[in-house]
Formats: structure tokens, C-alpha cells, sequence
């Protein structure tokens, strides 16, 4: 069995963090979210890992190289542009052959693996398996309709949902998934959509078996799913101190990666502070993730995502956010005393 990751798309739901990297390379308690995906396919026996790769290619490739670190091969399949999900599998025919496989969007998280829905699979063989979750809000997913336990029909975000049984990013197919992908037409957003394809097999009598899953998923395509994922996985993470601490109060479950130096601050996990982070005189509240070589000094930050080699200073409270990389927050005592911003396109600043 093969795996195929899909690791390109446009992200426009995450901009402006996705007009100079790759969603799927945000971390999630510190680690890139595409990573608990890789983790989770090695972890369920696949070997053989295509990845889908688009503008972010350069990048994607240099987190995961060769994919030996996980424990798997990859190949790197480039998509001209996002065509769709179905696209993708159709470009990938060439690496699938006539391999079943599993397939992972690169951007959705599970927190339990999907080893025991591989190996249902493996057991059951039938021509595809999707996995189903309940949501509260299906217009904004695939949606299949069930019935007697069977699956009649899927929608692509429909306006008036029959179900609320949500698509989860995960999919297992055999190779008859390709005479659909060859099949179907472009969509209204002119997309090949995997319910498309799914739904071919269905009409043409194939076995498409649905798995309802009771775990936490997240398909982490928006800022308040980054952040709900961030706190499932922190609240996971075991309580570590590879840094330096001095005159500070660490409560909870804390994670300092190495190198870090905290003073004069008090720490309230889950938190995770990373690689050669400096901390003074702060307070990081419950539910926050810095990423490595990162500065906060006087300032108080909760329930936020802080990338790499950025900055926080003398700023009274954070919440609620997301930093991109090589990012300055700074209180400034210039006159004439005024908010002076420079942030890219599609971002979102929320002042008191
Ligand atoms: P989506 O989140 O559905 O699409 P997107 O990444 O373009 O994001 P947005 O809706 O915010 O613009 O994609 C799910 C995953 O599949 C994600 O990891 C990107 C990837 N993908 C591809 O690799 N190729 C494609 O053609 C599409 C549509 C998505």
C-alpha cells in the first residue's frame, strides 16, 4: 500500500501566513502540522509516500527531504496549480500504479493516527473507504448521505447539508479511483472534487465504505481551527525543561525545547517554548506555542501560535493570534504617539 499527501493548494483561508509559506509546514505545539501526517502513515506501515507539491515546493521539500527522518521514501509530484483534489490523484497515477493507497491532506490533523482505519482496509478490501466525522457546520465540507449504513450520495459544501457528516481528510482507494478521476468534469470552481469522484464509484456500483470516526480531527485550514489544534496537542505534550530557567514560576504542563532562557516570568501551561527562545519579564499563558529563536520580553501572550525568529516587546497582552516568521510586535513611545503598522496583504490587526 502507498500513501499520497497533499501538500499544495492555495491556502487563502490562512492568508497572509500563505503568501510566503506553507500552511502545512505551520506548526502545531512546535511541529509542522504536515508532520503528524507523515508520522501517522509511517506509524500505520506505508513506506511508499507520494507528496503533492505546488508554489511551496522549495519549502516542503526542504523540511521533509527524503523522508527517511519518518521512517518512509518520497516522491515529489508537482501540481501545475490546485485542480483539485481528484487532480491530484490523477497526476499521481504514474507513482500509485496499481497500488491501493491512502490518502492525506496535508493539512488535517488526527489526533489517534489512522492505522486502525488502514488496517480496516487491508481486511475489508473494498474499493475505497472515506473516513466521516459529525460537524456542526457541514456547508463548509464534503458531506455524504448515508443510508442503511451505506453511502448514497456525496456534496461538495452544499448550501442545504442532509447530513452533517463531514468528509475527514483521509481517504483509501483502490486503483478504480482512477477511471473516476478520468471521468468527472471540473466543478463550478473549477476543481476536480474528490466527492465527484467518490460519488462516481458509488453510482457505478463500486464498494465505498464509510468509517464514522468519534476522535479529534481538524482540518487546520483557518486560524481558529490552528489554534483549537494547538491546544489538543499541547494538552498531550509530557512536562520537559531542556533550557534555562531563573527566577521564574513554571506551573502546568511546560515544555522548554533546548537552549531556551526564561526570566523573571511566569510560565501557565500547556505552553511549549522553543529552541533558543528568550523570555523576560513576561507572562505566556495557557495554550501557546513558540516557535524557535524567538525574543518576548515584557509582555503577556495566551492562546497563540508564535512562528520562528520573531519578536515581542513591551506589548501588555496577546491573545487569540497567529505570528508569522521574523515578525516584530513593539511598543513604541514615539511622538506623536499612534499605531505605526506595516502588515501584508489579507492580514487582520484587532487594536483596543
Ligand atoms: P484545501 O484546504 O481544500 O484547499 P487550499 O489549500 O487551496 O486552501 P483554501 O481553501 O484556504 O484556499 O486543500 C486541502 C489540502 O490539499 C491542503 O493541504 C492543500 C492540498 N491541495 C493540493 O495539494 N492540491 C489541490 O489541488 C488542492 C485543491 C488542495
Amino acid at each position: 500500500m502507498k500513501a499520497l499527501v497533499l501538500s499544495g493548494g492555495k491556502g487563502t483561508r490562512l492568508r497572509p501566513i500563505t503568501h510566503t509559506s506553507a500552511k502545512q509546514l505551520v506548526p502545531v505545539a512546535n511541529k509542522p502540522i504536515l508532520f503528524y501526517g507523515l508520522e501517522a502513515i509511517a506509524d500505520s506501515g506505508i513506506k511508499d509516500v507520494g507528496i503533492i507539491v505546488g508554489d511551496t515546493k522549495n519549502e516542503i521539500m526542504s523540511a521533509v527531504g527524503d523522508g527517511k527522518k519518518f521512517g518512509i521514501k518520497v516522491k515529489y509530484i508537482p501540481q501545475e496549480a490546485p485542480l483539485g483534489l481528484a487532480h491530484a490523484v490523477k497526476i499521481a497515477q504514474s507513482f500509485l500504479k496499481d497500488d491501493e493507497f491512502v490518502m492525506y491532506l496535508g493539512d488535517n490533523l488526527i489526533r489517534d493516527g489512522i492505522k486502525s482505519f488502514v488496517d480496516e482496509f487491508r481486511k475489508k478490501k473494498p474499493n475505497s473507504q472515506i473516513l466521516l466525522a459529525k460537524v456542526p457546520n457541514p456547508q463548509q465540507f464534503g458531506v455524504a448521505e448515508l443510508k442503511d449504513g451505506k453511502i448514497v450520495k456525496l456534496v461538495e459544501k452544499p448550501k442545504q447539508p442532509k447530513s452533517d457528516l463531514a468528509l475527514v481528510g483521509v481517504y483509501m482507494f483502490d486503483k478504480n479511483i482512477f477511471e473516476a478521476v478520468h471521468k468527472i468534469k471540473p466543478s463550478w470552481r473549477g476543481e476536480l472534487e474528490i466527492t465527484d469522484a467518490i460519488q462516481y464509484l458509488v453510482e457505478k456500483k463500486f464498494n465505498v465504505i464509510p468509517h464514522i470516526i468519534n476522535g479529534w480531527w481538524k482540518d487546520t485550514g483557518k486560524l481558529e481551527d490552528m489554534l483549537e489544534a494547538n491546544r489538543i496537542i499541547l494538552d498531550t505534550l509530557k512536562k520537559e525543561n531542556l533550557g534555562k530557567v531563573e527566577n521564574s514560576t513554571i506551573e502546568g504542563k511546560v515544555v522548554i525545547q533546548k537552549n531556551a532562557e526564561i526570566k523573571n516570568s511566569t510560565i501557565r501551561g500547556p505552553v511549549i517554548i522553543g529552541e533558543n527562545c528568550k523570555i523576560f519579564n513576561s507572562y505566556i499563558g495557557p495554550f501557546t506555542s513558540v516557535y524557535f529563536n524567538t525574543v518576548i520580553e515584557n509582555s503577556e501572550i495566551e492562546h497563540s501560535i508564535i512562528l520562528e525568529n520573531s519578536k515581542v516587546k513591551d506589548v501588555k497582552r496577546v491573545a487569540d493570534s497567529l505570528i508569522g516568521q521574523n515578525v516584530e510586535v513593539l511598543k513604541s513611545e514615539k511622538k506623536p504617539q499612534a499605531y505605526r503598522i506595516m502588515v501584508g496583504d489579507s492580514s487582520r490587526v484587532e487594536i483596543i
